[in-house]
């Protein structure tokens, strides 16, 4: 695909470090096996011109509304899009990571949309938009909707991302930099859609449910290291003070049907960081030391996208 010569003297980052929003749409689409190279090559034009579009029209109508929109793009669909190459250093397609009890499943993404909006009306529109114009090449296979549940906790109750990178330290660890210049102001965007065991989940007492966690509850209060047990979620999430990823996990599902999940997503300047938390959760440190809220979360998906920054997204705009 022809793209247009950009200018990386300013770098303008899509909307990656943005703080977790009340209402979110999180939509997967893969391109349909029966549509031309070229009408697909079209169509992705005009998307990446509307992603850019619909985040500078929000600014402007909805200056507080925090609203926004970043695209991913899977390694797959970079190829069958011939977008420049060399590709971004760790862009390649996620291999799962089996435990011994537990698999970070794999699943095809070709685009990913992550919106975002104070208002699920705005977060409705901007979904619709999009979808109006992917649906001529490419299948939805994933939507969730996620909510704000109460004071920015999970669906298994606790506060969900007090440990996340803060101010200036988001971009640090979400944005690519020198170390691949050619793809500077661009991030890693992983994925996974997790469906909880909540009837499980809710037969343990309130400490039970904090040693898997590594928390207090109520509090949001991290155990001290002596306390905390080693297969707790942060004891096996943590894996350095140098080695962070900028999460914004939603809670979303159904109630009478009891498929309530978390929507993972994280944004990343190296997929290696999240490489190592996902072996960590499911492989054990040690081995077979596993993420005890693995017993309690199932993952139905997993996939690896690359969020380029908004100049890359305008040189491939048409
Ligand atoms: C079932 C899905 C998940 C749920 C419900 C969940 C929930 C939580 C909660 C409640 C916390 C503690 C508060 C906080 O710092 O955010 C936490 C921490 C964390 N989670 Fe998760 N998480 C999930 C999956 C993941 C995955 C897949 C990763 C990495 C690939 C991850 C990485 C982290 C990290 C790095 C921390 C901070 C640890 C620390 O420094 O103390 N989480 N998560």
């Amino acid at each position: 695909m022809a793209t247009k010569n950009p200018s990386y003297t300013h770098m303008r980052s899509q909307n990656v470090t943005d703080y977790p929003n009340n209402n979110t749409f999180f939509l997967v689409w893969n391109f349909k096996e029966n549509i031309t190279p070229s009408k697909i090559q079209a169509v992705f034009q005009r998307v990446c011109a509307l992603v850019i579009n619909l985040n500078n029209s929000a600014l402007d109508r909805f200056p507080n509304s925090r609203a926004s929109c970043v695209m991913g793009i899977g390694y797959e669909a970079w190829i069958k899009l011939e977008l420049p190459k060399p590709l971004p250093k760790e862009l390649k397609k996620f291999e799962e990571i089996r435990g011994i009890k537990h698999t970070a499943v794999s699943t095809p993404g070709d685009l990913h949309f992550h919106i975002r909006a104070d208002e699920k009306s705005y977060a409705y529109d901007v979904a619709n938009i999009i979808s109006d114009l992917m649906k001529d090449i490419a299948q939805c296979h994933v939507e969730v909707q996620g909510f704000r549940y109460w004071d920015s906790r999970s669906i298994l109750g606790f506060v969900d991302g007090t440990e996340n990178p803060h101010g200036q330290d988001r971009e640090y660890f979400a944005l690519i930099d020198e170390v691949d210049p050619s793809y500077r102001g661009g991030s890693y965007l992983f994925v996974q859609k997790y469906i909880h065991n909540l009837d499980a989940w809710k037969e343990l007492s309130i400490k039970e449910q904090e040693n898997v966690i590594g928390r207090s509850k109520e509090q949001d209060i991290e155990m001290d290291d002596q306390t905390k047990p080693a297969n707790s979620h942060s004891a096996l999430a943590n894996i350095g003070d140098d080695l962070k990823i900028v999460r914004d996990n939603m809670p979303f599902g159904s109630v009478t049907s009891n498929e309530m999940g978390t929507y993972f997503i994280c944004y990343a300047s190296t997929f290696t960081t999240v490489e190592k938390m996902l072996t960590n959760m499911f492989v054990g440190n040690p081995p077979g030391n596993y993420d005890r809220i693995l017993d309690f979360s199932t993952t139905v998906t997993g996939t690896l996208f690359f969020a380029p920054s908004i100049d890359m997204l305008d040189s491939f705009s048409a």
